[in-house]
C-alpha cells in the first residue's frame, strides 16, 4: 500500500478508535468540511447544512461542521450568511489545514479546480465535487490518483442535479448489464426548450431566465452547445459500461439551431424536442451521443419539463427504470452534495478506503460505435422555393442515398418566396443522411440551411 494510503488507513483506524470512544461519551464525532467555492451550489450546501445538518448528524452519528469556505471575493453579497472567521481567499491553506477532514470543490472550471482536487486527494482527504467538466476532462488521472492513494472521490452532484443517478448506476443497478440509457441531462436546455414550446419564448430570453435562476454554467455555451450534457453522458456511459469514455468519443450537437417552427411542426407530427444524452449497447460496441431528438409525445421523457432532468436506464434484468428530479439549481444540487457528505462521513467513521469505485466493472468491451454508423429516423425541415420539380429533386437525392420518405408536409397559405417543407424519413445511417443533406443544401431551390433532427424511438 502506498505511504499516503497507509497513513490515511492508520488515520482512519485511529478515527474509528476515537469514534468508538466518543460513542460512549456525550460527544458525537465531528467531520470538518472545507468548502472551496460558495456561489450558487456552495451557498445551497451551506443553507442545506443549516437546515438539515442536525438531522443528518443524528442519522449518521457524525456531526457535519463547516470548517472553512474559500471564495474569490470575500466581500461579494451571497444568498447565505457565512461567519466571518470561516471565509478565506486562500484555498490552498484551507485544503492543507489539518483540521479539515473533507474537501468539497464547488468552484467550477478545470484548471484551479483540478489542483484543489488533486492536492486534497494527495493529502489522503476525501473529495466531493459537482464538477462534471473536470471529471470529463481529467477523470482518468483523478481516479488513478484516488486508487493510488486509497482515498474516495464523490461526484453525485456532477450529473443530473438532485437525482441520485451515480449511486443508482454504481450500486442499485450493479447486477445489470445496461442496454440503453437516455438522459435529459441539461436543465438549462430543457428549460429553454420548454419555455419556447409552452409560452413561445425566444431562445435568448429563455437562456437569460435560466442564468438568472442559477441553472446555467458560468460559460452558457457549455449548456446550449451540448458540452455539459456531453460531460454528463460520458460519466454515465463510463459507469454503465466499465471503461473510461473520453469526451472526444461522444458525438455532440446543441440546441441553437432549434426554432419555434421546428417545435410547432414536431408537435403537429406527435413529438416534442428534447436534448438527449444517449448510450446504446449495439453488439459489442456502445453508441454514445448528445443531440436534440424528436421524442414521441406519449413517451415518459416527453413530459419532463423545465429544469427537470430524467434518465431512463434499461438493464437486462431490471428492465426500464426512470430517475427523475430537478437537474440544476442551488437546492437540488446541494441535495446531491449533502448525500455525498453523508457517504464521506460514514466512510471516515468506518475507515473505508476506495469504497467508491469510479466504474461498475462488469463490462470491459471498451469500444465506442462511431456516430456515422448510428441508425435512426430523421425529421428534416427545408426552406424551399415553391416551384414544380423541387420535391422530385429532393426525393431523388434521398432515394439515391437509400433513405425512404415516411411523410411530407408543405403547409398551404405561406407568404413570401420560400415555404417550409417538412419531411419525416425512415431509418438511415447518420453518415448517409449527412451526405444527402449536403447535396440537398446545394439545390438552387433550397434557400436556407436545412434543419435535420434525429428521431428517437427508444427501441
Ligand atoms: P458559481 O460561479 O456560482 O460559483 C463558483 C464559486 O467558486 C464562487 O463562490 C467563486 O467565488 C468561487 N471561486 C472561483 N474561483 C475561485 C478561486 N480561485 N478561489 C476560491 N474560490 C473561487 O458556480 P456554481 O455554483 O453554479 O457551480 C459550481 C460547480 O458546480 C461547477 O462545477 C458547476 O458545473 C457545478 N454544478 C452547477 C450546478 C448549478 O445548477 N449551478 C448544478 C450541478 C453542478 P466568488 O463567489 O467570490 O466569485
Ligand atoms: N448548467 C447545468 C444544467 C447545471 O443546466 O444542467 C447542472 O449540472
Amino acid at each position: 500500500m502506498p505511504r499516503l494510503a497507509r497513513r490515511a488507513a492508520r488515520k482512519n483506524k485511529l478515527s474509528q478508535v476515537r469514534f468508538a470512544v466518543t460513542l460512549r461519551g456525550p460527544e458525537m464525532r465531528k467531520v470538518n468540511i472545507g468548502l472551496v467555492g460558495c456561489g450558487t451550489v456552495g451557498s445551497g450546501v451551506v443553507n442545506g447544512l443549516a437546515h438539515n445538518g442536525a438531522l443528518m448528524g443524528s442519522r449518521l452519528g457524525v456531526r457535519l461542521s463547516l470548517g472553512g469556505v474559500a471564495v474569490r471575493n470575500p466581500r461579494k453579497a451571497r444568498p447565505t450568511r457565512l461567519a466571518k472567521g470561516l471565509v478565506t481567499t486562500d484555498w490552498e491553506a484551507l485544503v492543507r489545514d489539518p483540521k479539515i477532514d473533507v474537501v468539497v470543490e464547488l468552484m467550477g472550471g478545470t484548471t484551479t479546480a483540478r489542483r484543489v482536487v488533486t492536492e486534497a486527494l494527495k493529502l489522503g482527504k476525501p473529495v466531493i465535487t459537482a464538477n462534471k467538466a473536470l471529471i470529463s476532462a481529467h477523470g482518468e488521472s483523478i481516479f488513478r490518483l484516488v486508487e493510488k492513494n486509497g482515498g474516495n472521490l464523490y461526484y453525485e452532484a456532477s450529473v443530473a442535479g438532485g437525482i441520485p443517478i451515480i449511486k443508482s448506476l454504481r450500486e442499485g443497478l450493479s447486477g445489470n448489464r445496461i442496454r440503453r440509457l437516455y438522459g435529459i441531462l441539461n436543465g438549462t436546455c430543457n428549460y429553454i426548450l420548454t419555455q419556447m414550446e409552452a409560452v413561445g419564448m425566444e431562445f435568448a430570453a429563455a437562456l437569460e431566465d435560466a442564468q438568472r435562476m442559477g441553472y446555467a454554467e458560468a460559460e452558457p455555451s457549455l449548456d446550449v452547445d451540448g458540452f455539459d450534457a456531453q460531460h454528463k453522458t460520458g460519466i454515465l456511459a463510463s459507469l454503465a459500461h466499465g471503461f473510461w469514455v473520453k469526451p472526444g468519443q461522444i458525438f455532440v450537437e446543441g440546441i441553437r439551431h432549434i426554432t419555434p417552427l421546428d417545435i410547432q411542426f414536431a408537435r403537429r407530427l406527435g413529438y416534442c424536442i428534447k436534448l438527449l444524452g444517449i448510450v446504446k449497447k449495439r453488439g459489442g460496441k456502445v453508441q454514445i451521443a448528445v443531440h436534440p431528438a424528436l421524442v414521441p409525445e406519449t413517451h415518459v421523457l416527453a413530459n419532463v419539463s423545465g429544469v427537470y432532468n430524467a434518465i431512463l436506464v434499461r438493464g437486462d434484468i431490471v428492465g426500464d427504470t426512470l430517475h427523475y428530479g430537478q437537474g440544476a439549481g442551488a437546492d437540488a444540487t446541494a441535495s446531491a452534495v449533502l448525500s455525498d457528505l453523508a457517504d464521506a462521513a460514514l466512510d471516515l467513521k468506518h475507515g473505508s478506503l476506495g469504497r467508491v469505485p469510479p466504474f461498475v466493472p462488469h463490462e470491459q468491451d471498451g469500444a465506442v460505435l462511431p456516430m456515422d454508423r448510428a441508425v435512426s429516423p430523421f425529421y428534416l425541415r427545408l426552406s424551399v422555393i415553391d416551384r414544380p420539380g423541387t420535391l422530385a429533386k429532393i426525393a431523388a437525392i434521398l432515394g439515391g442515398a437509400k433513405i425512404g420518405i415516411c411523410s411530407v408536409i408543405q403547409p398551404e397559405g405561406h407568404v413570401g418566396e420560400s415555404v417550409p417543407l417538412i419531411m419525416m424519413l425512415h431509418d438511415a445511417p447518420d453518415a448517409a443522411m449527412r451526405q444527402a443533406l449536403k447535396k440537398i443544401a446545394r439545390l438552387s431551390a433550397v434557400k436556407a440551411k436545412p434543419t435535420m433532427i434525429r428521431v428517437e424511438t427508444f427501441e
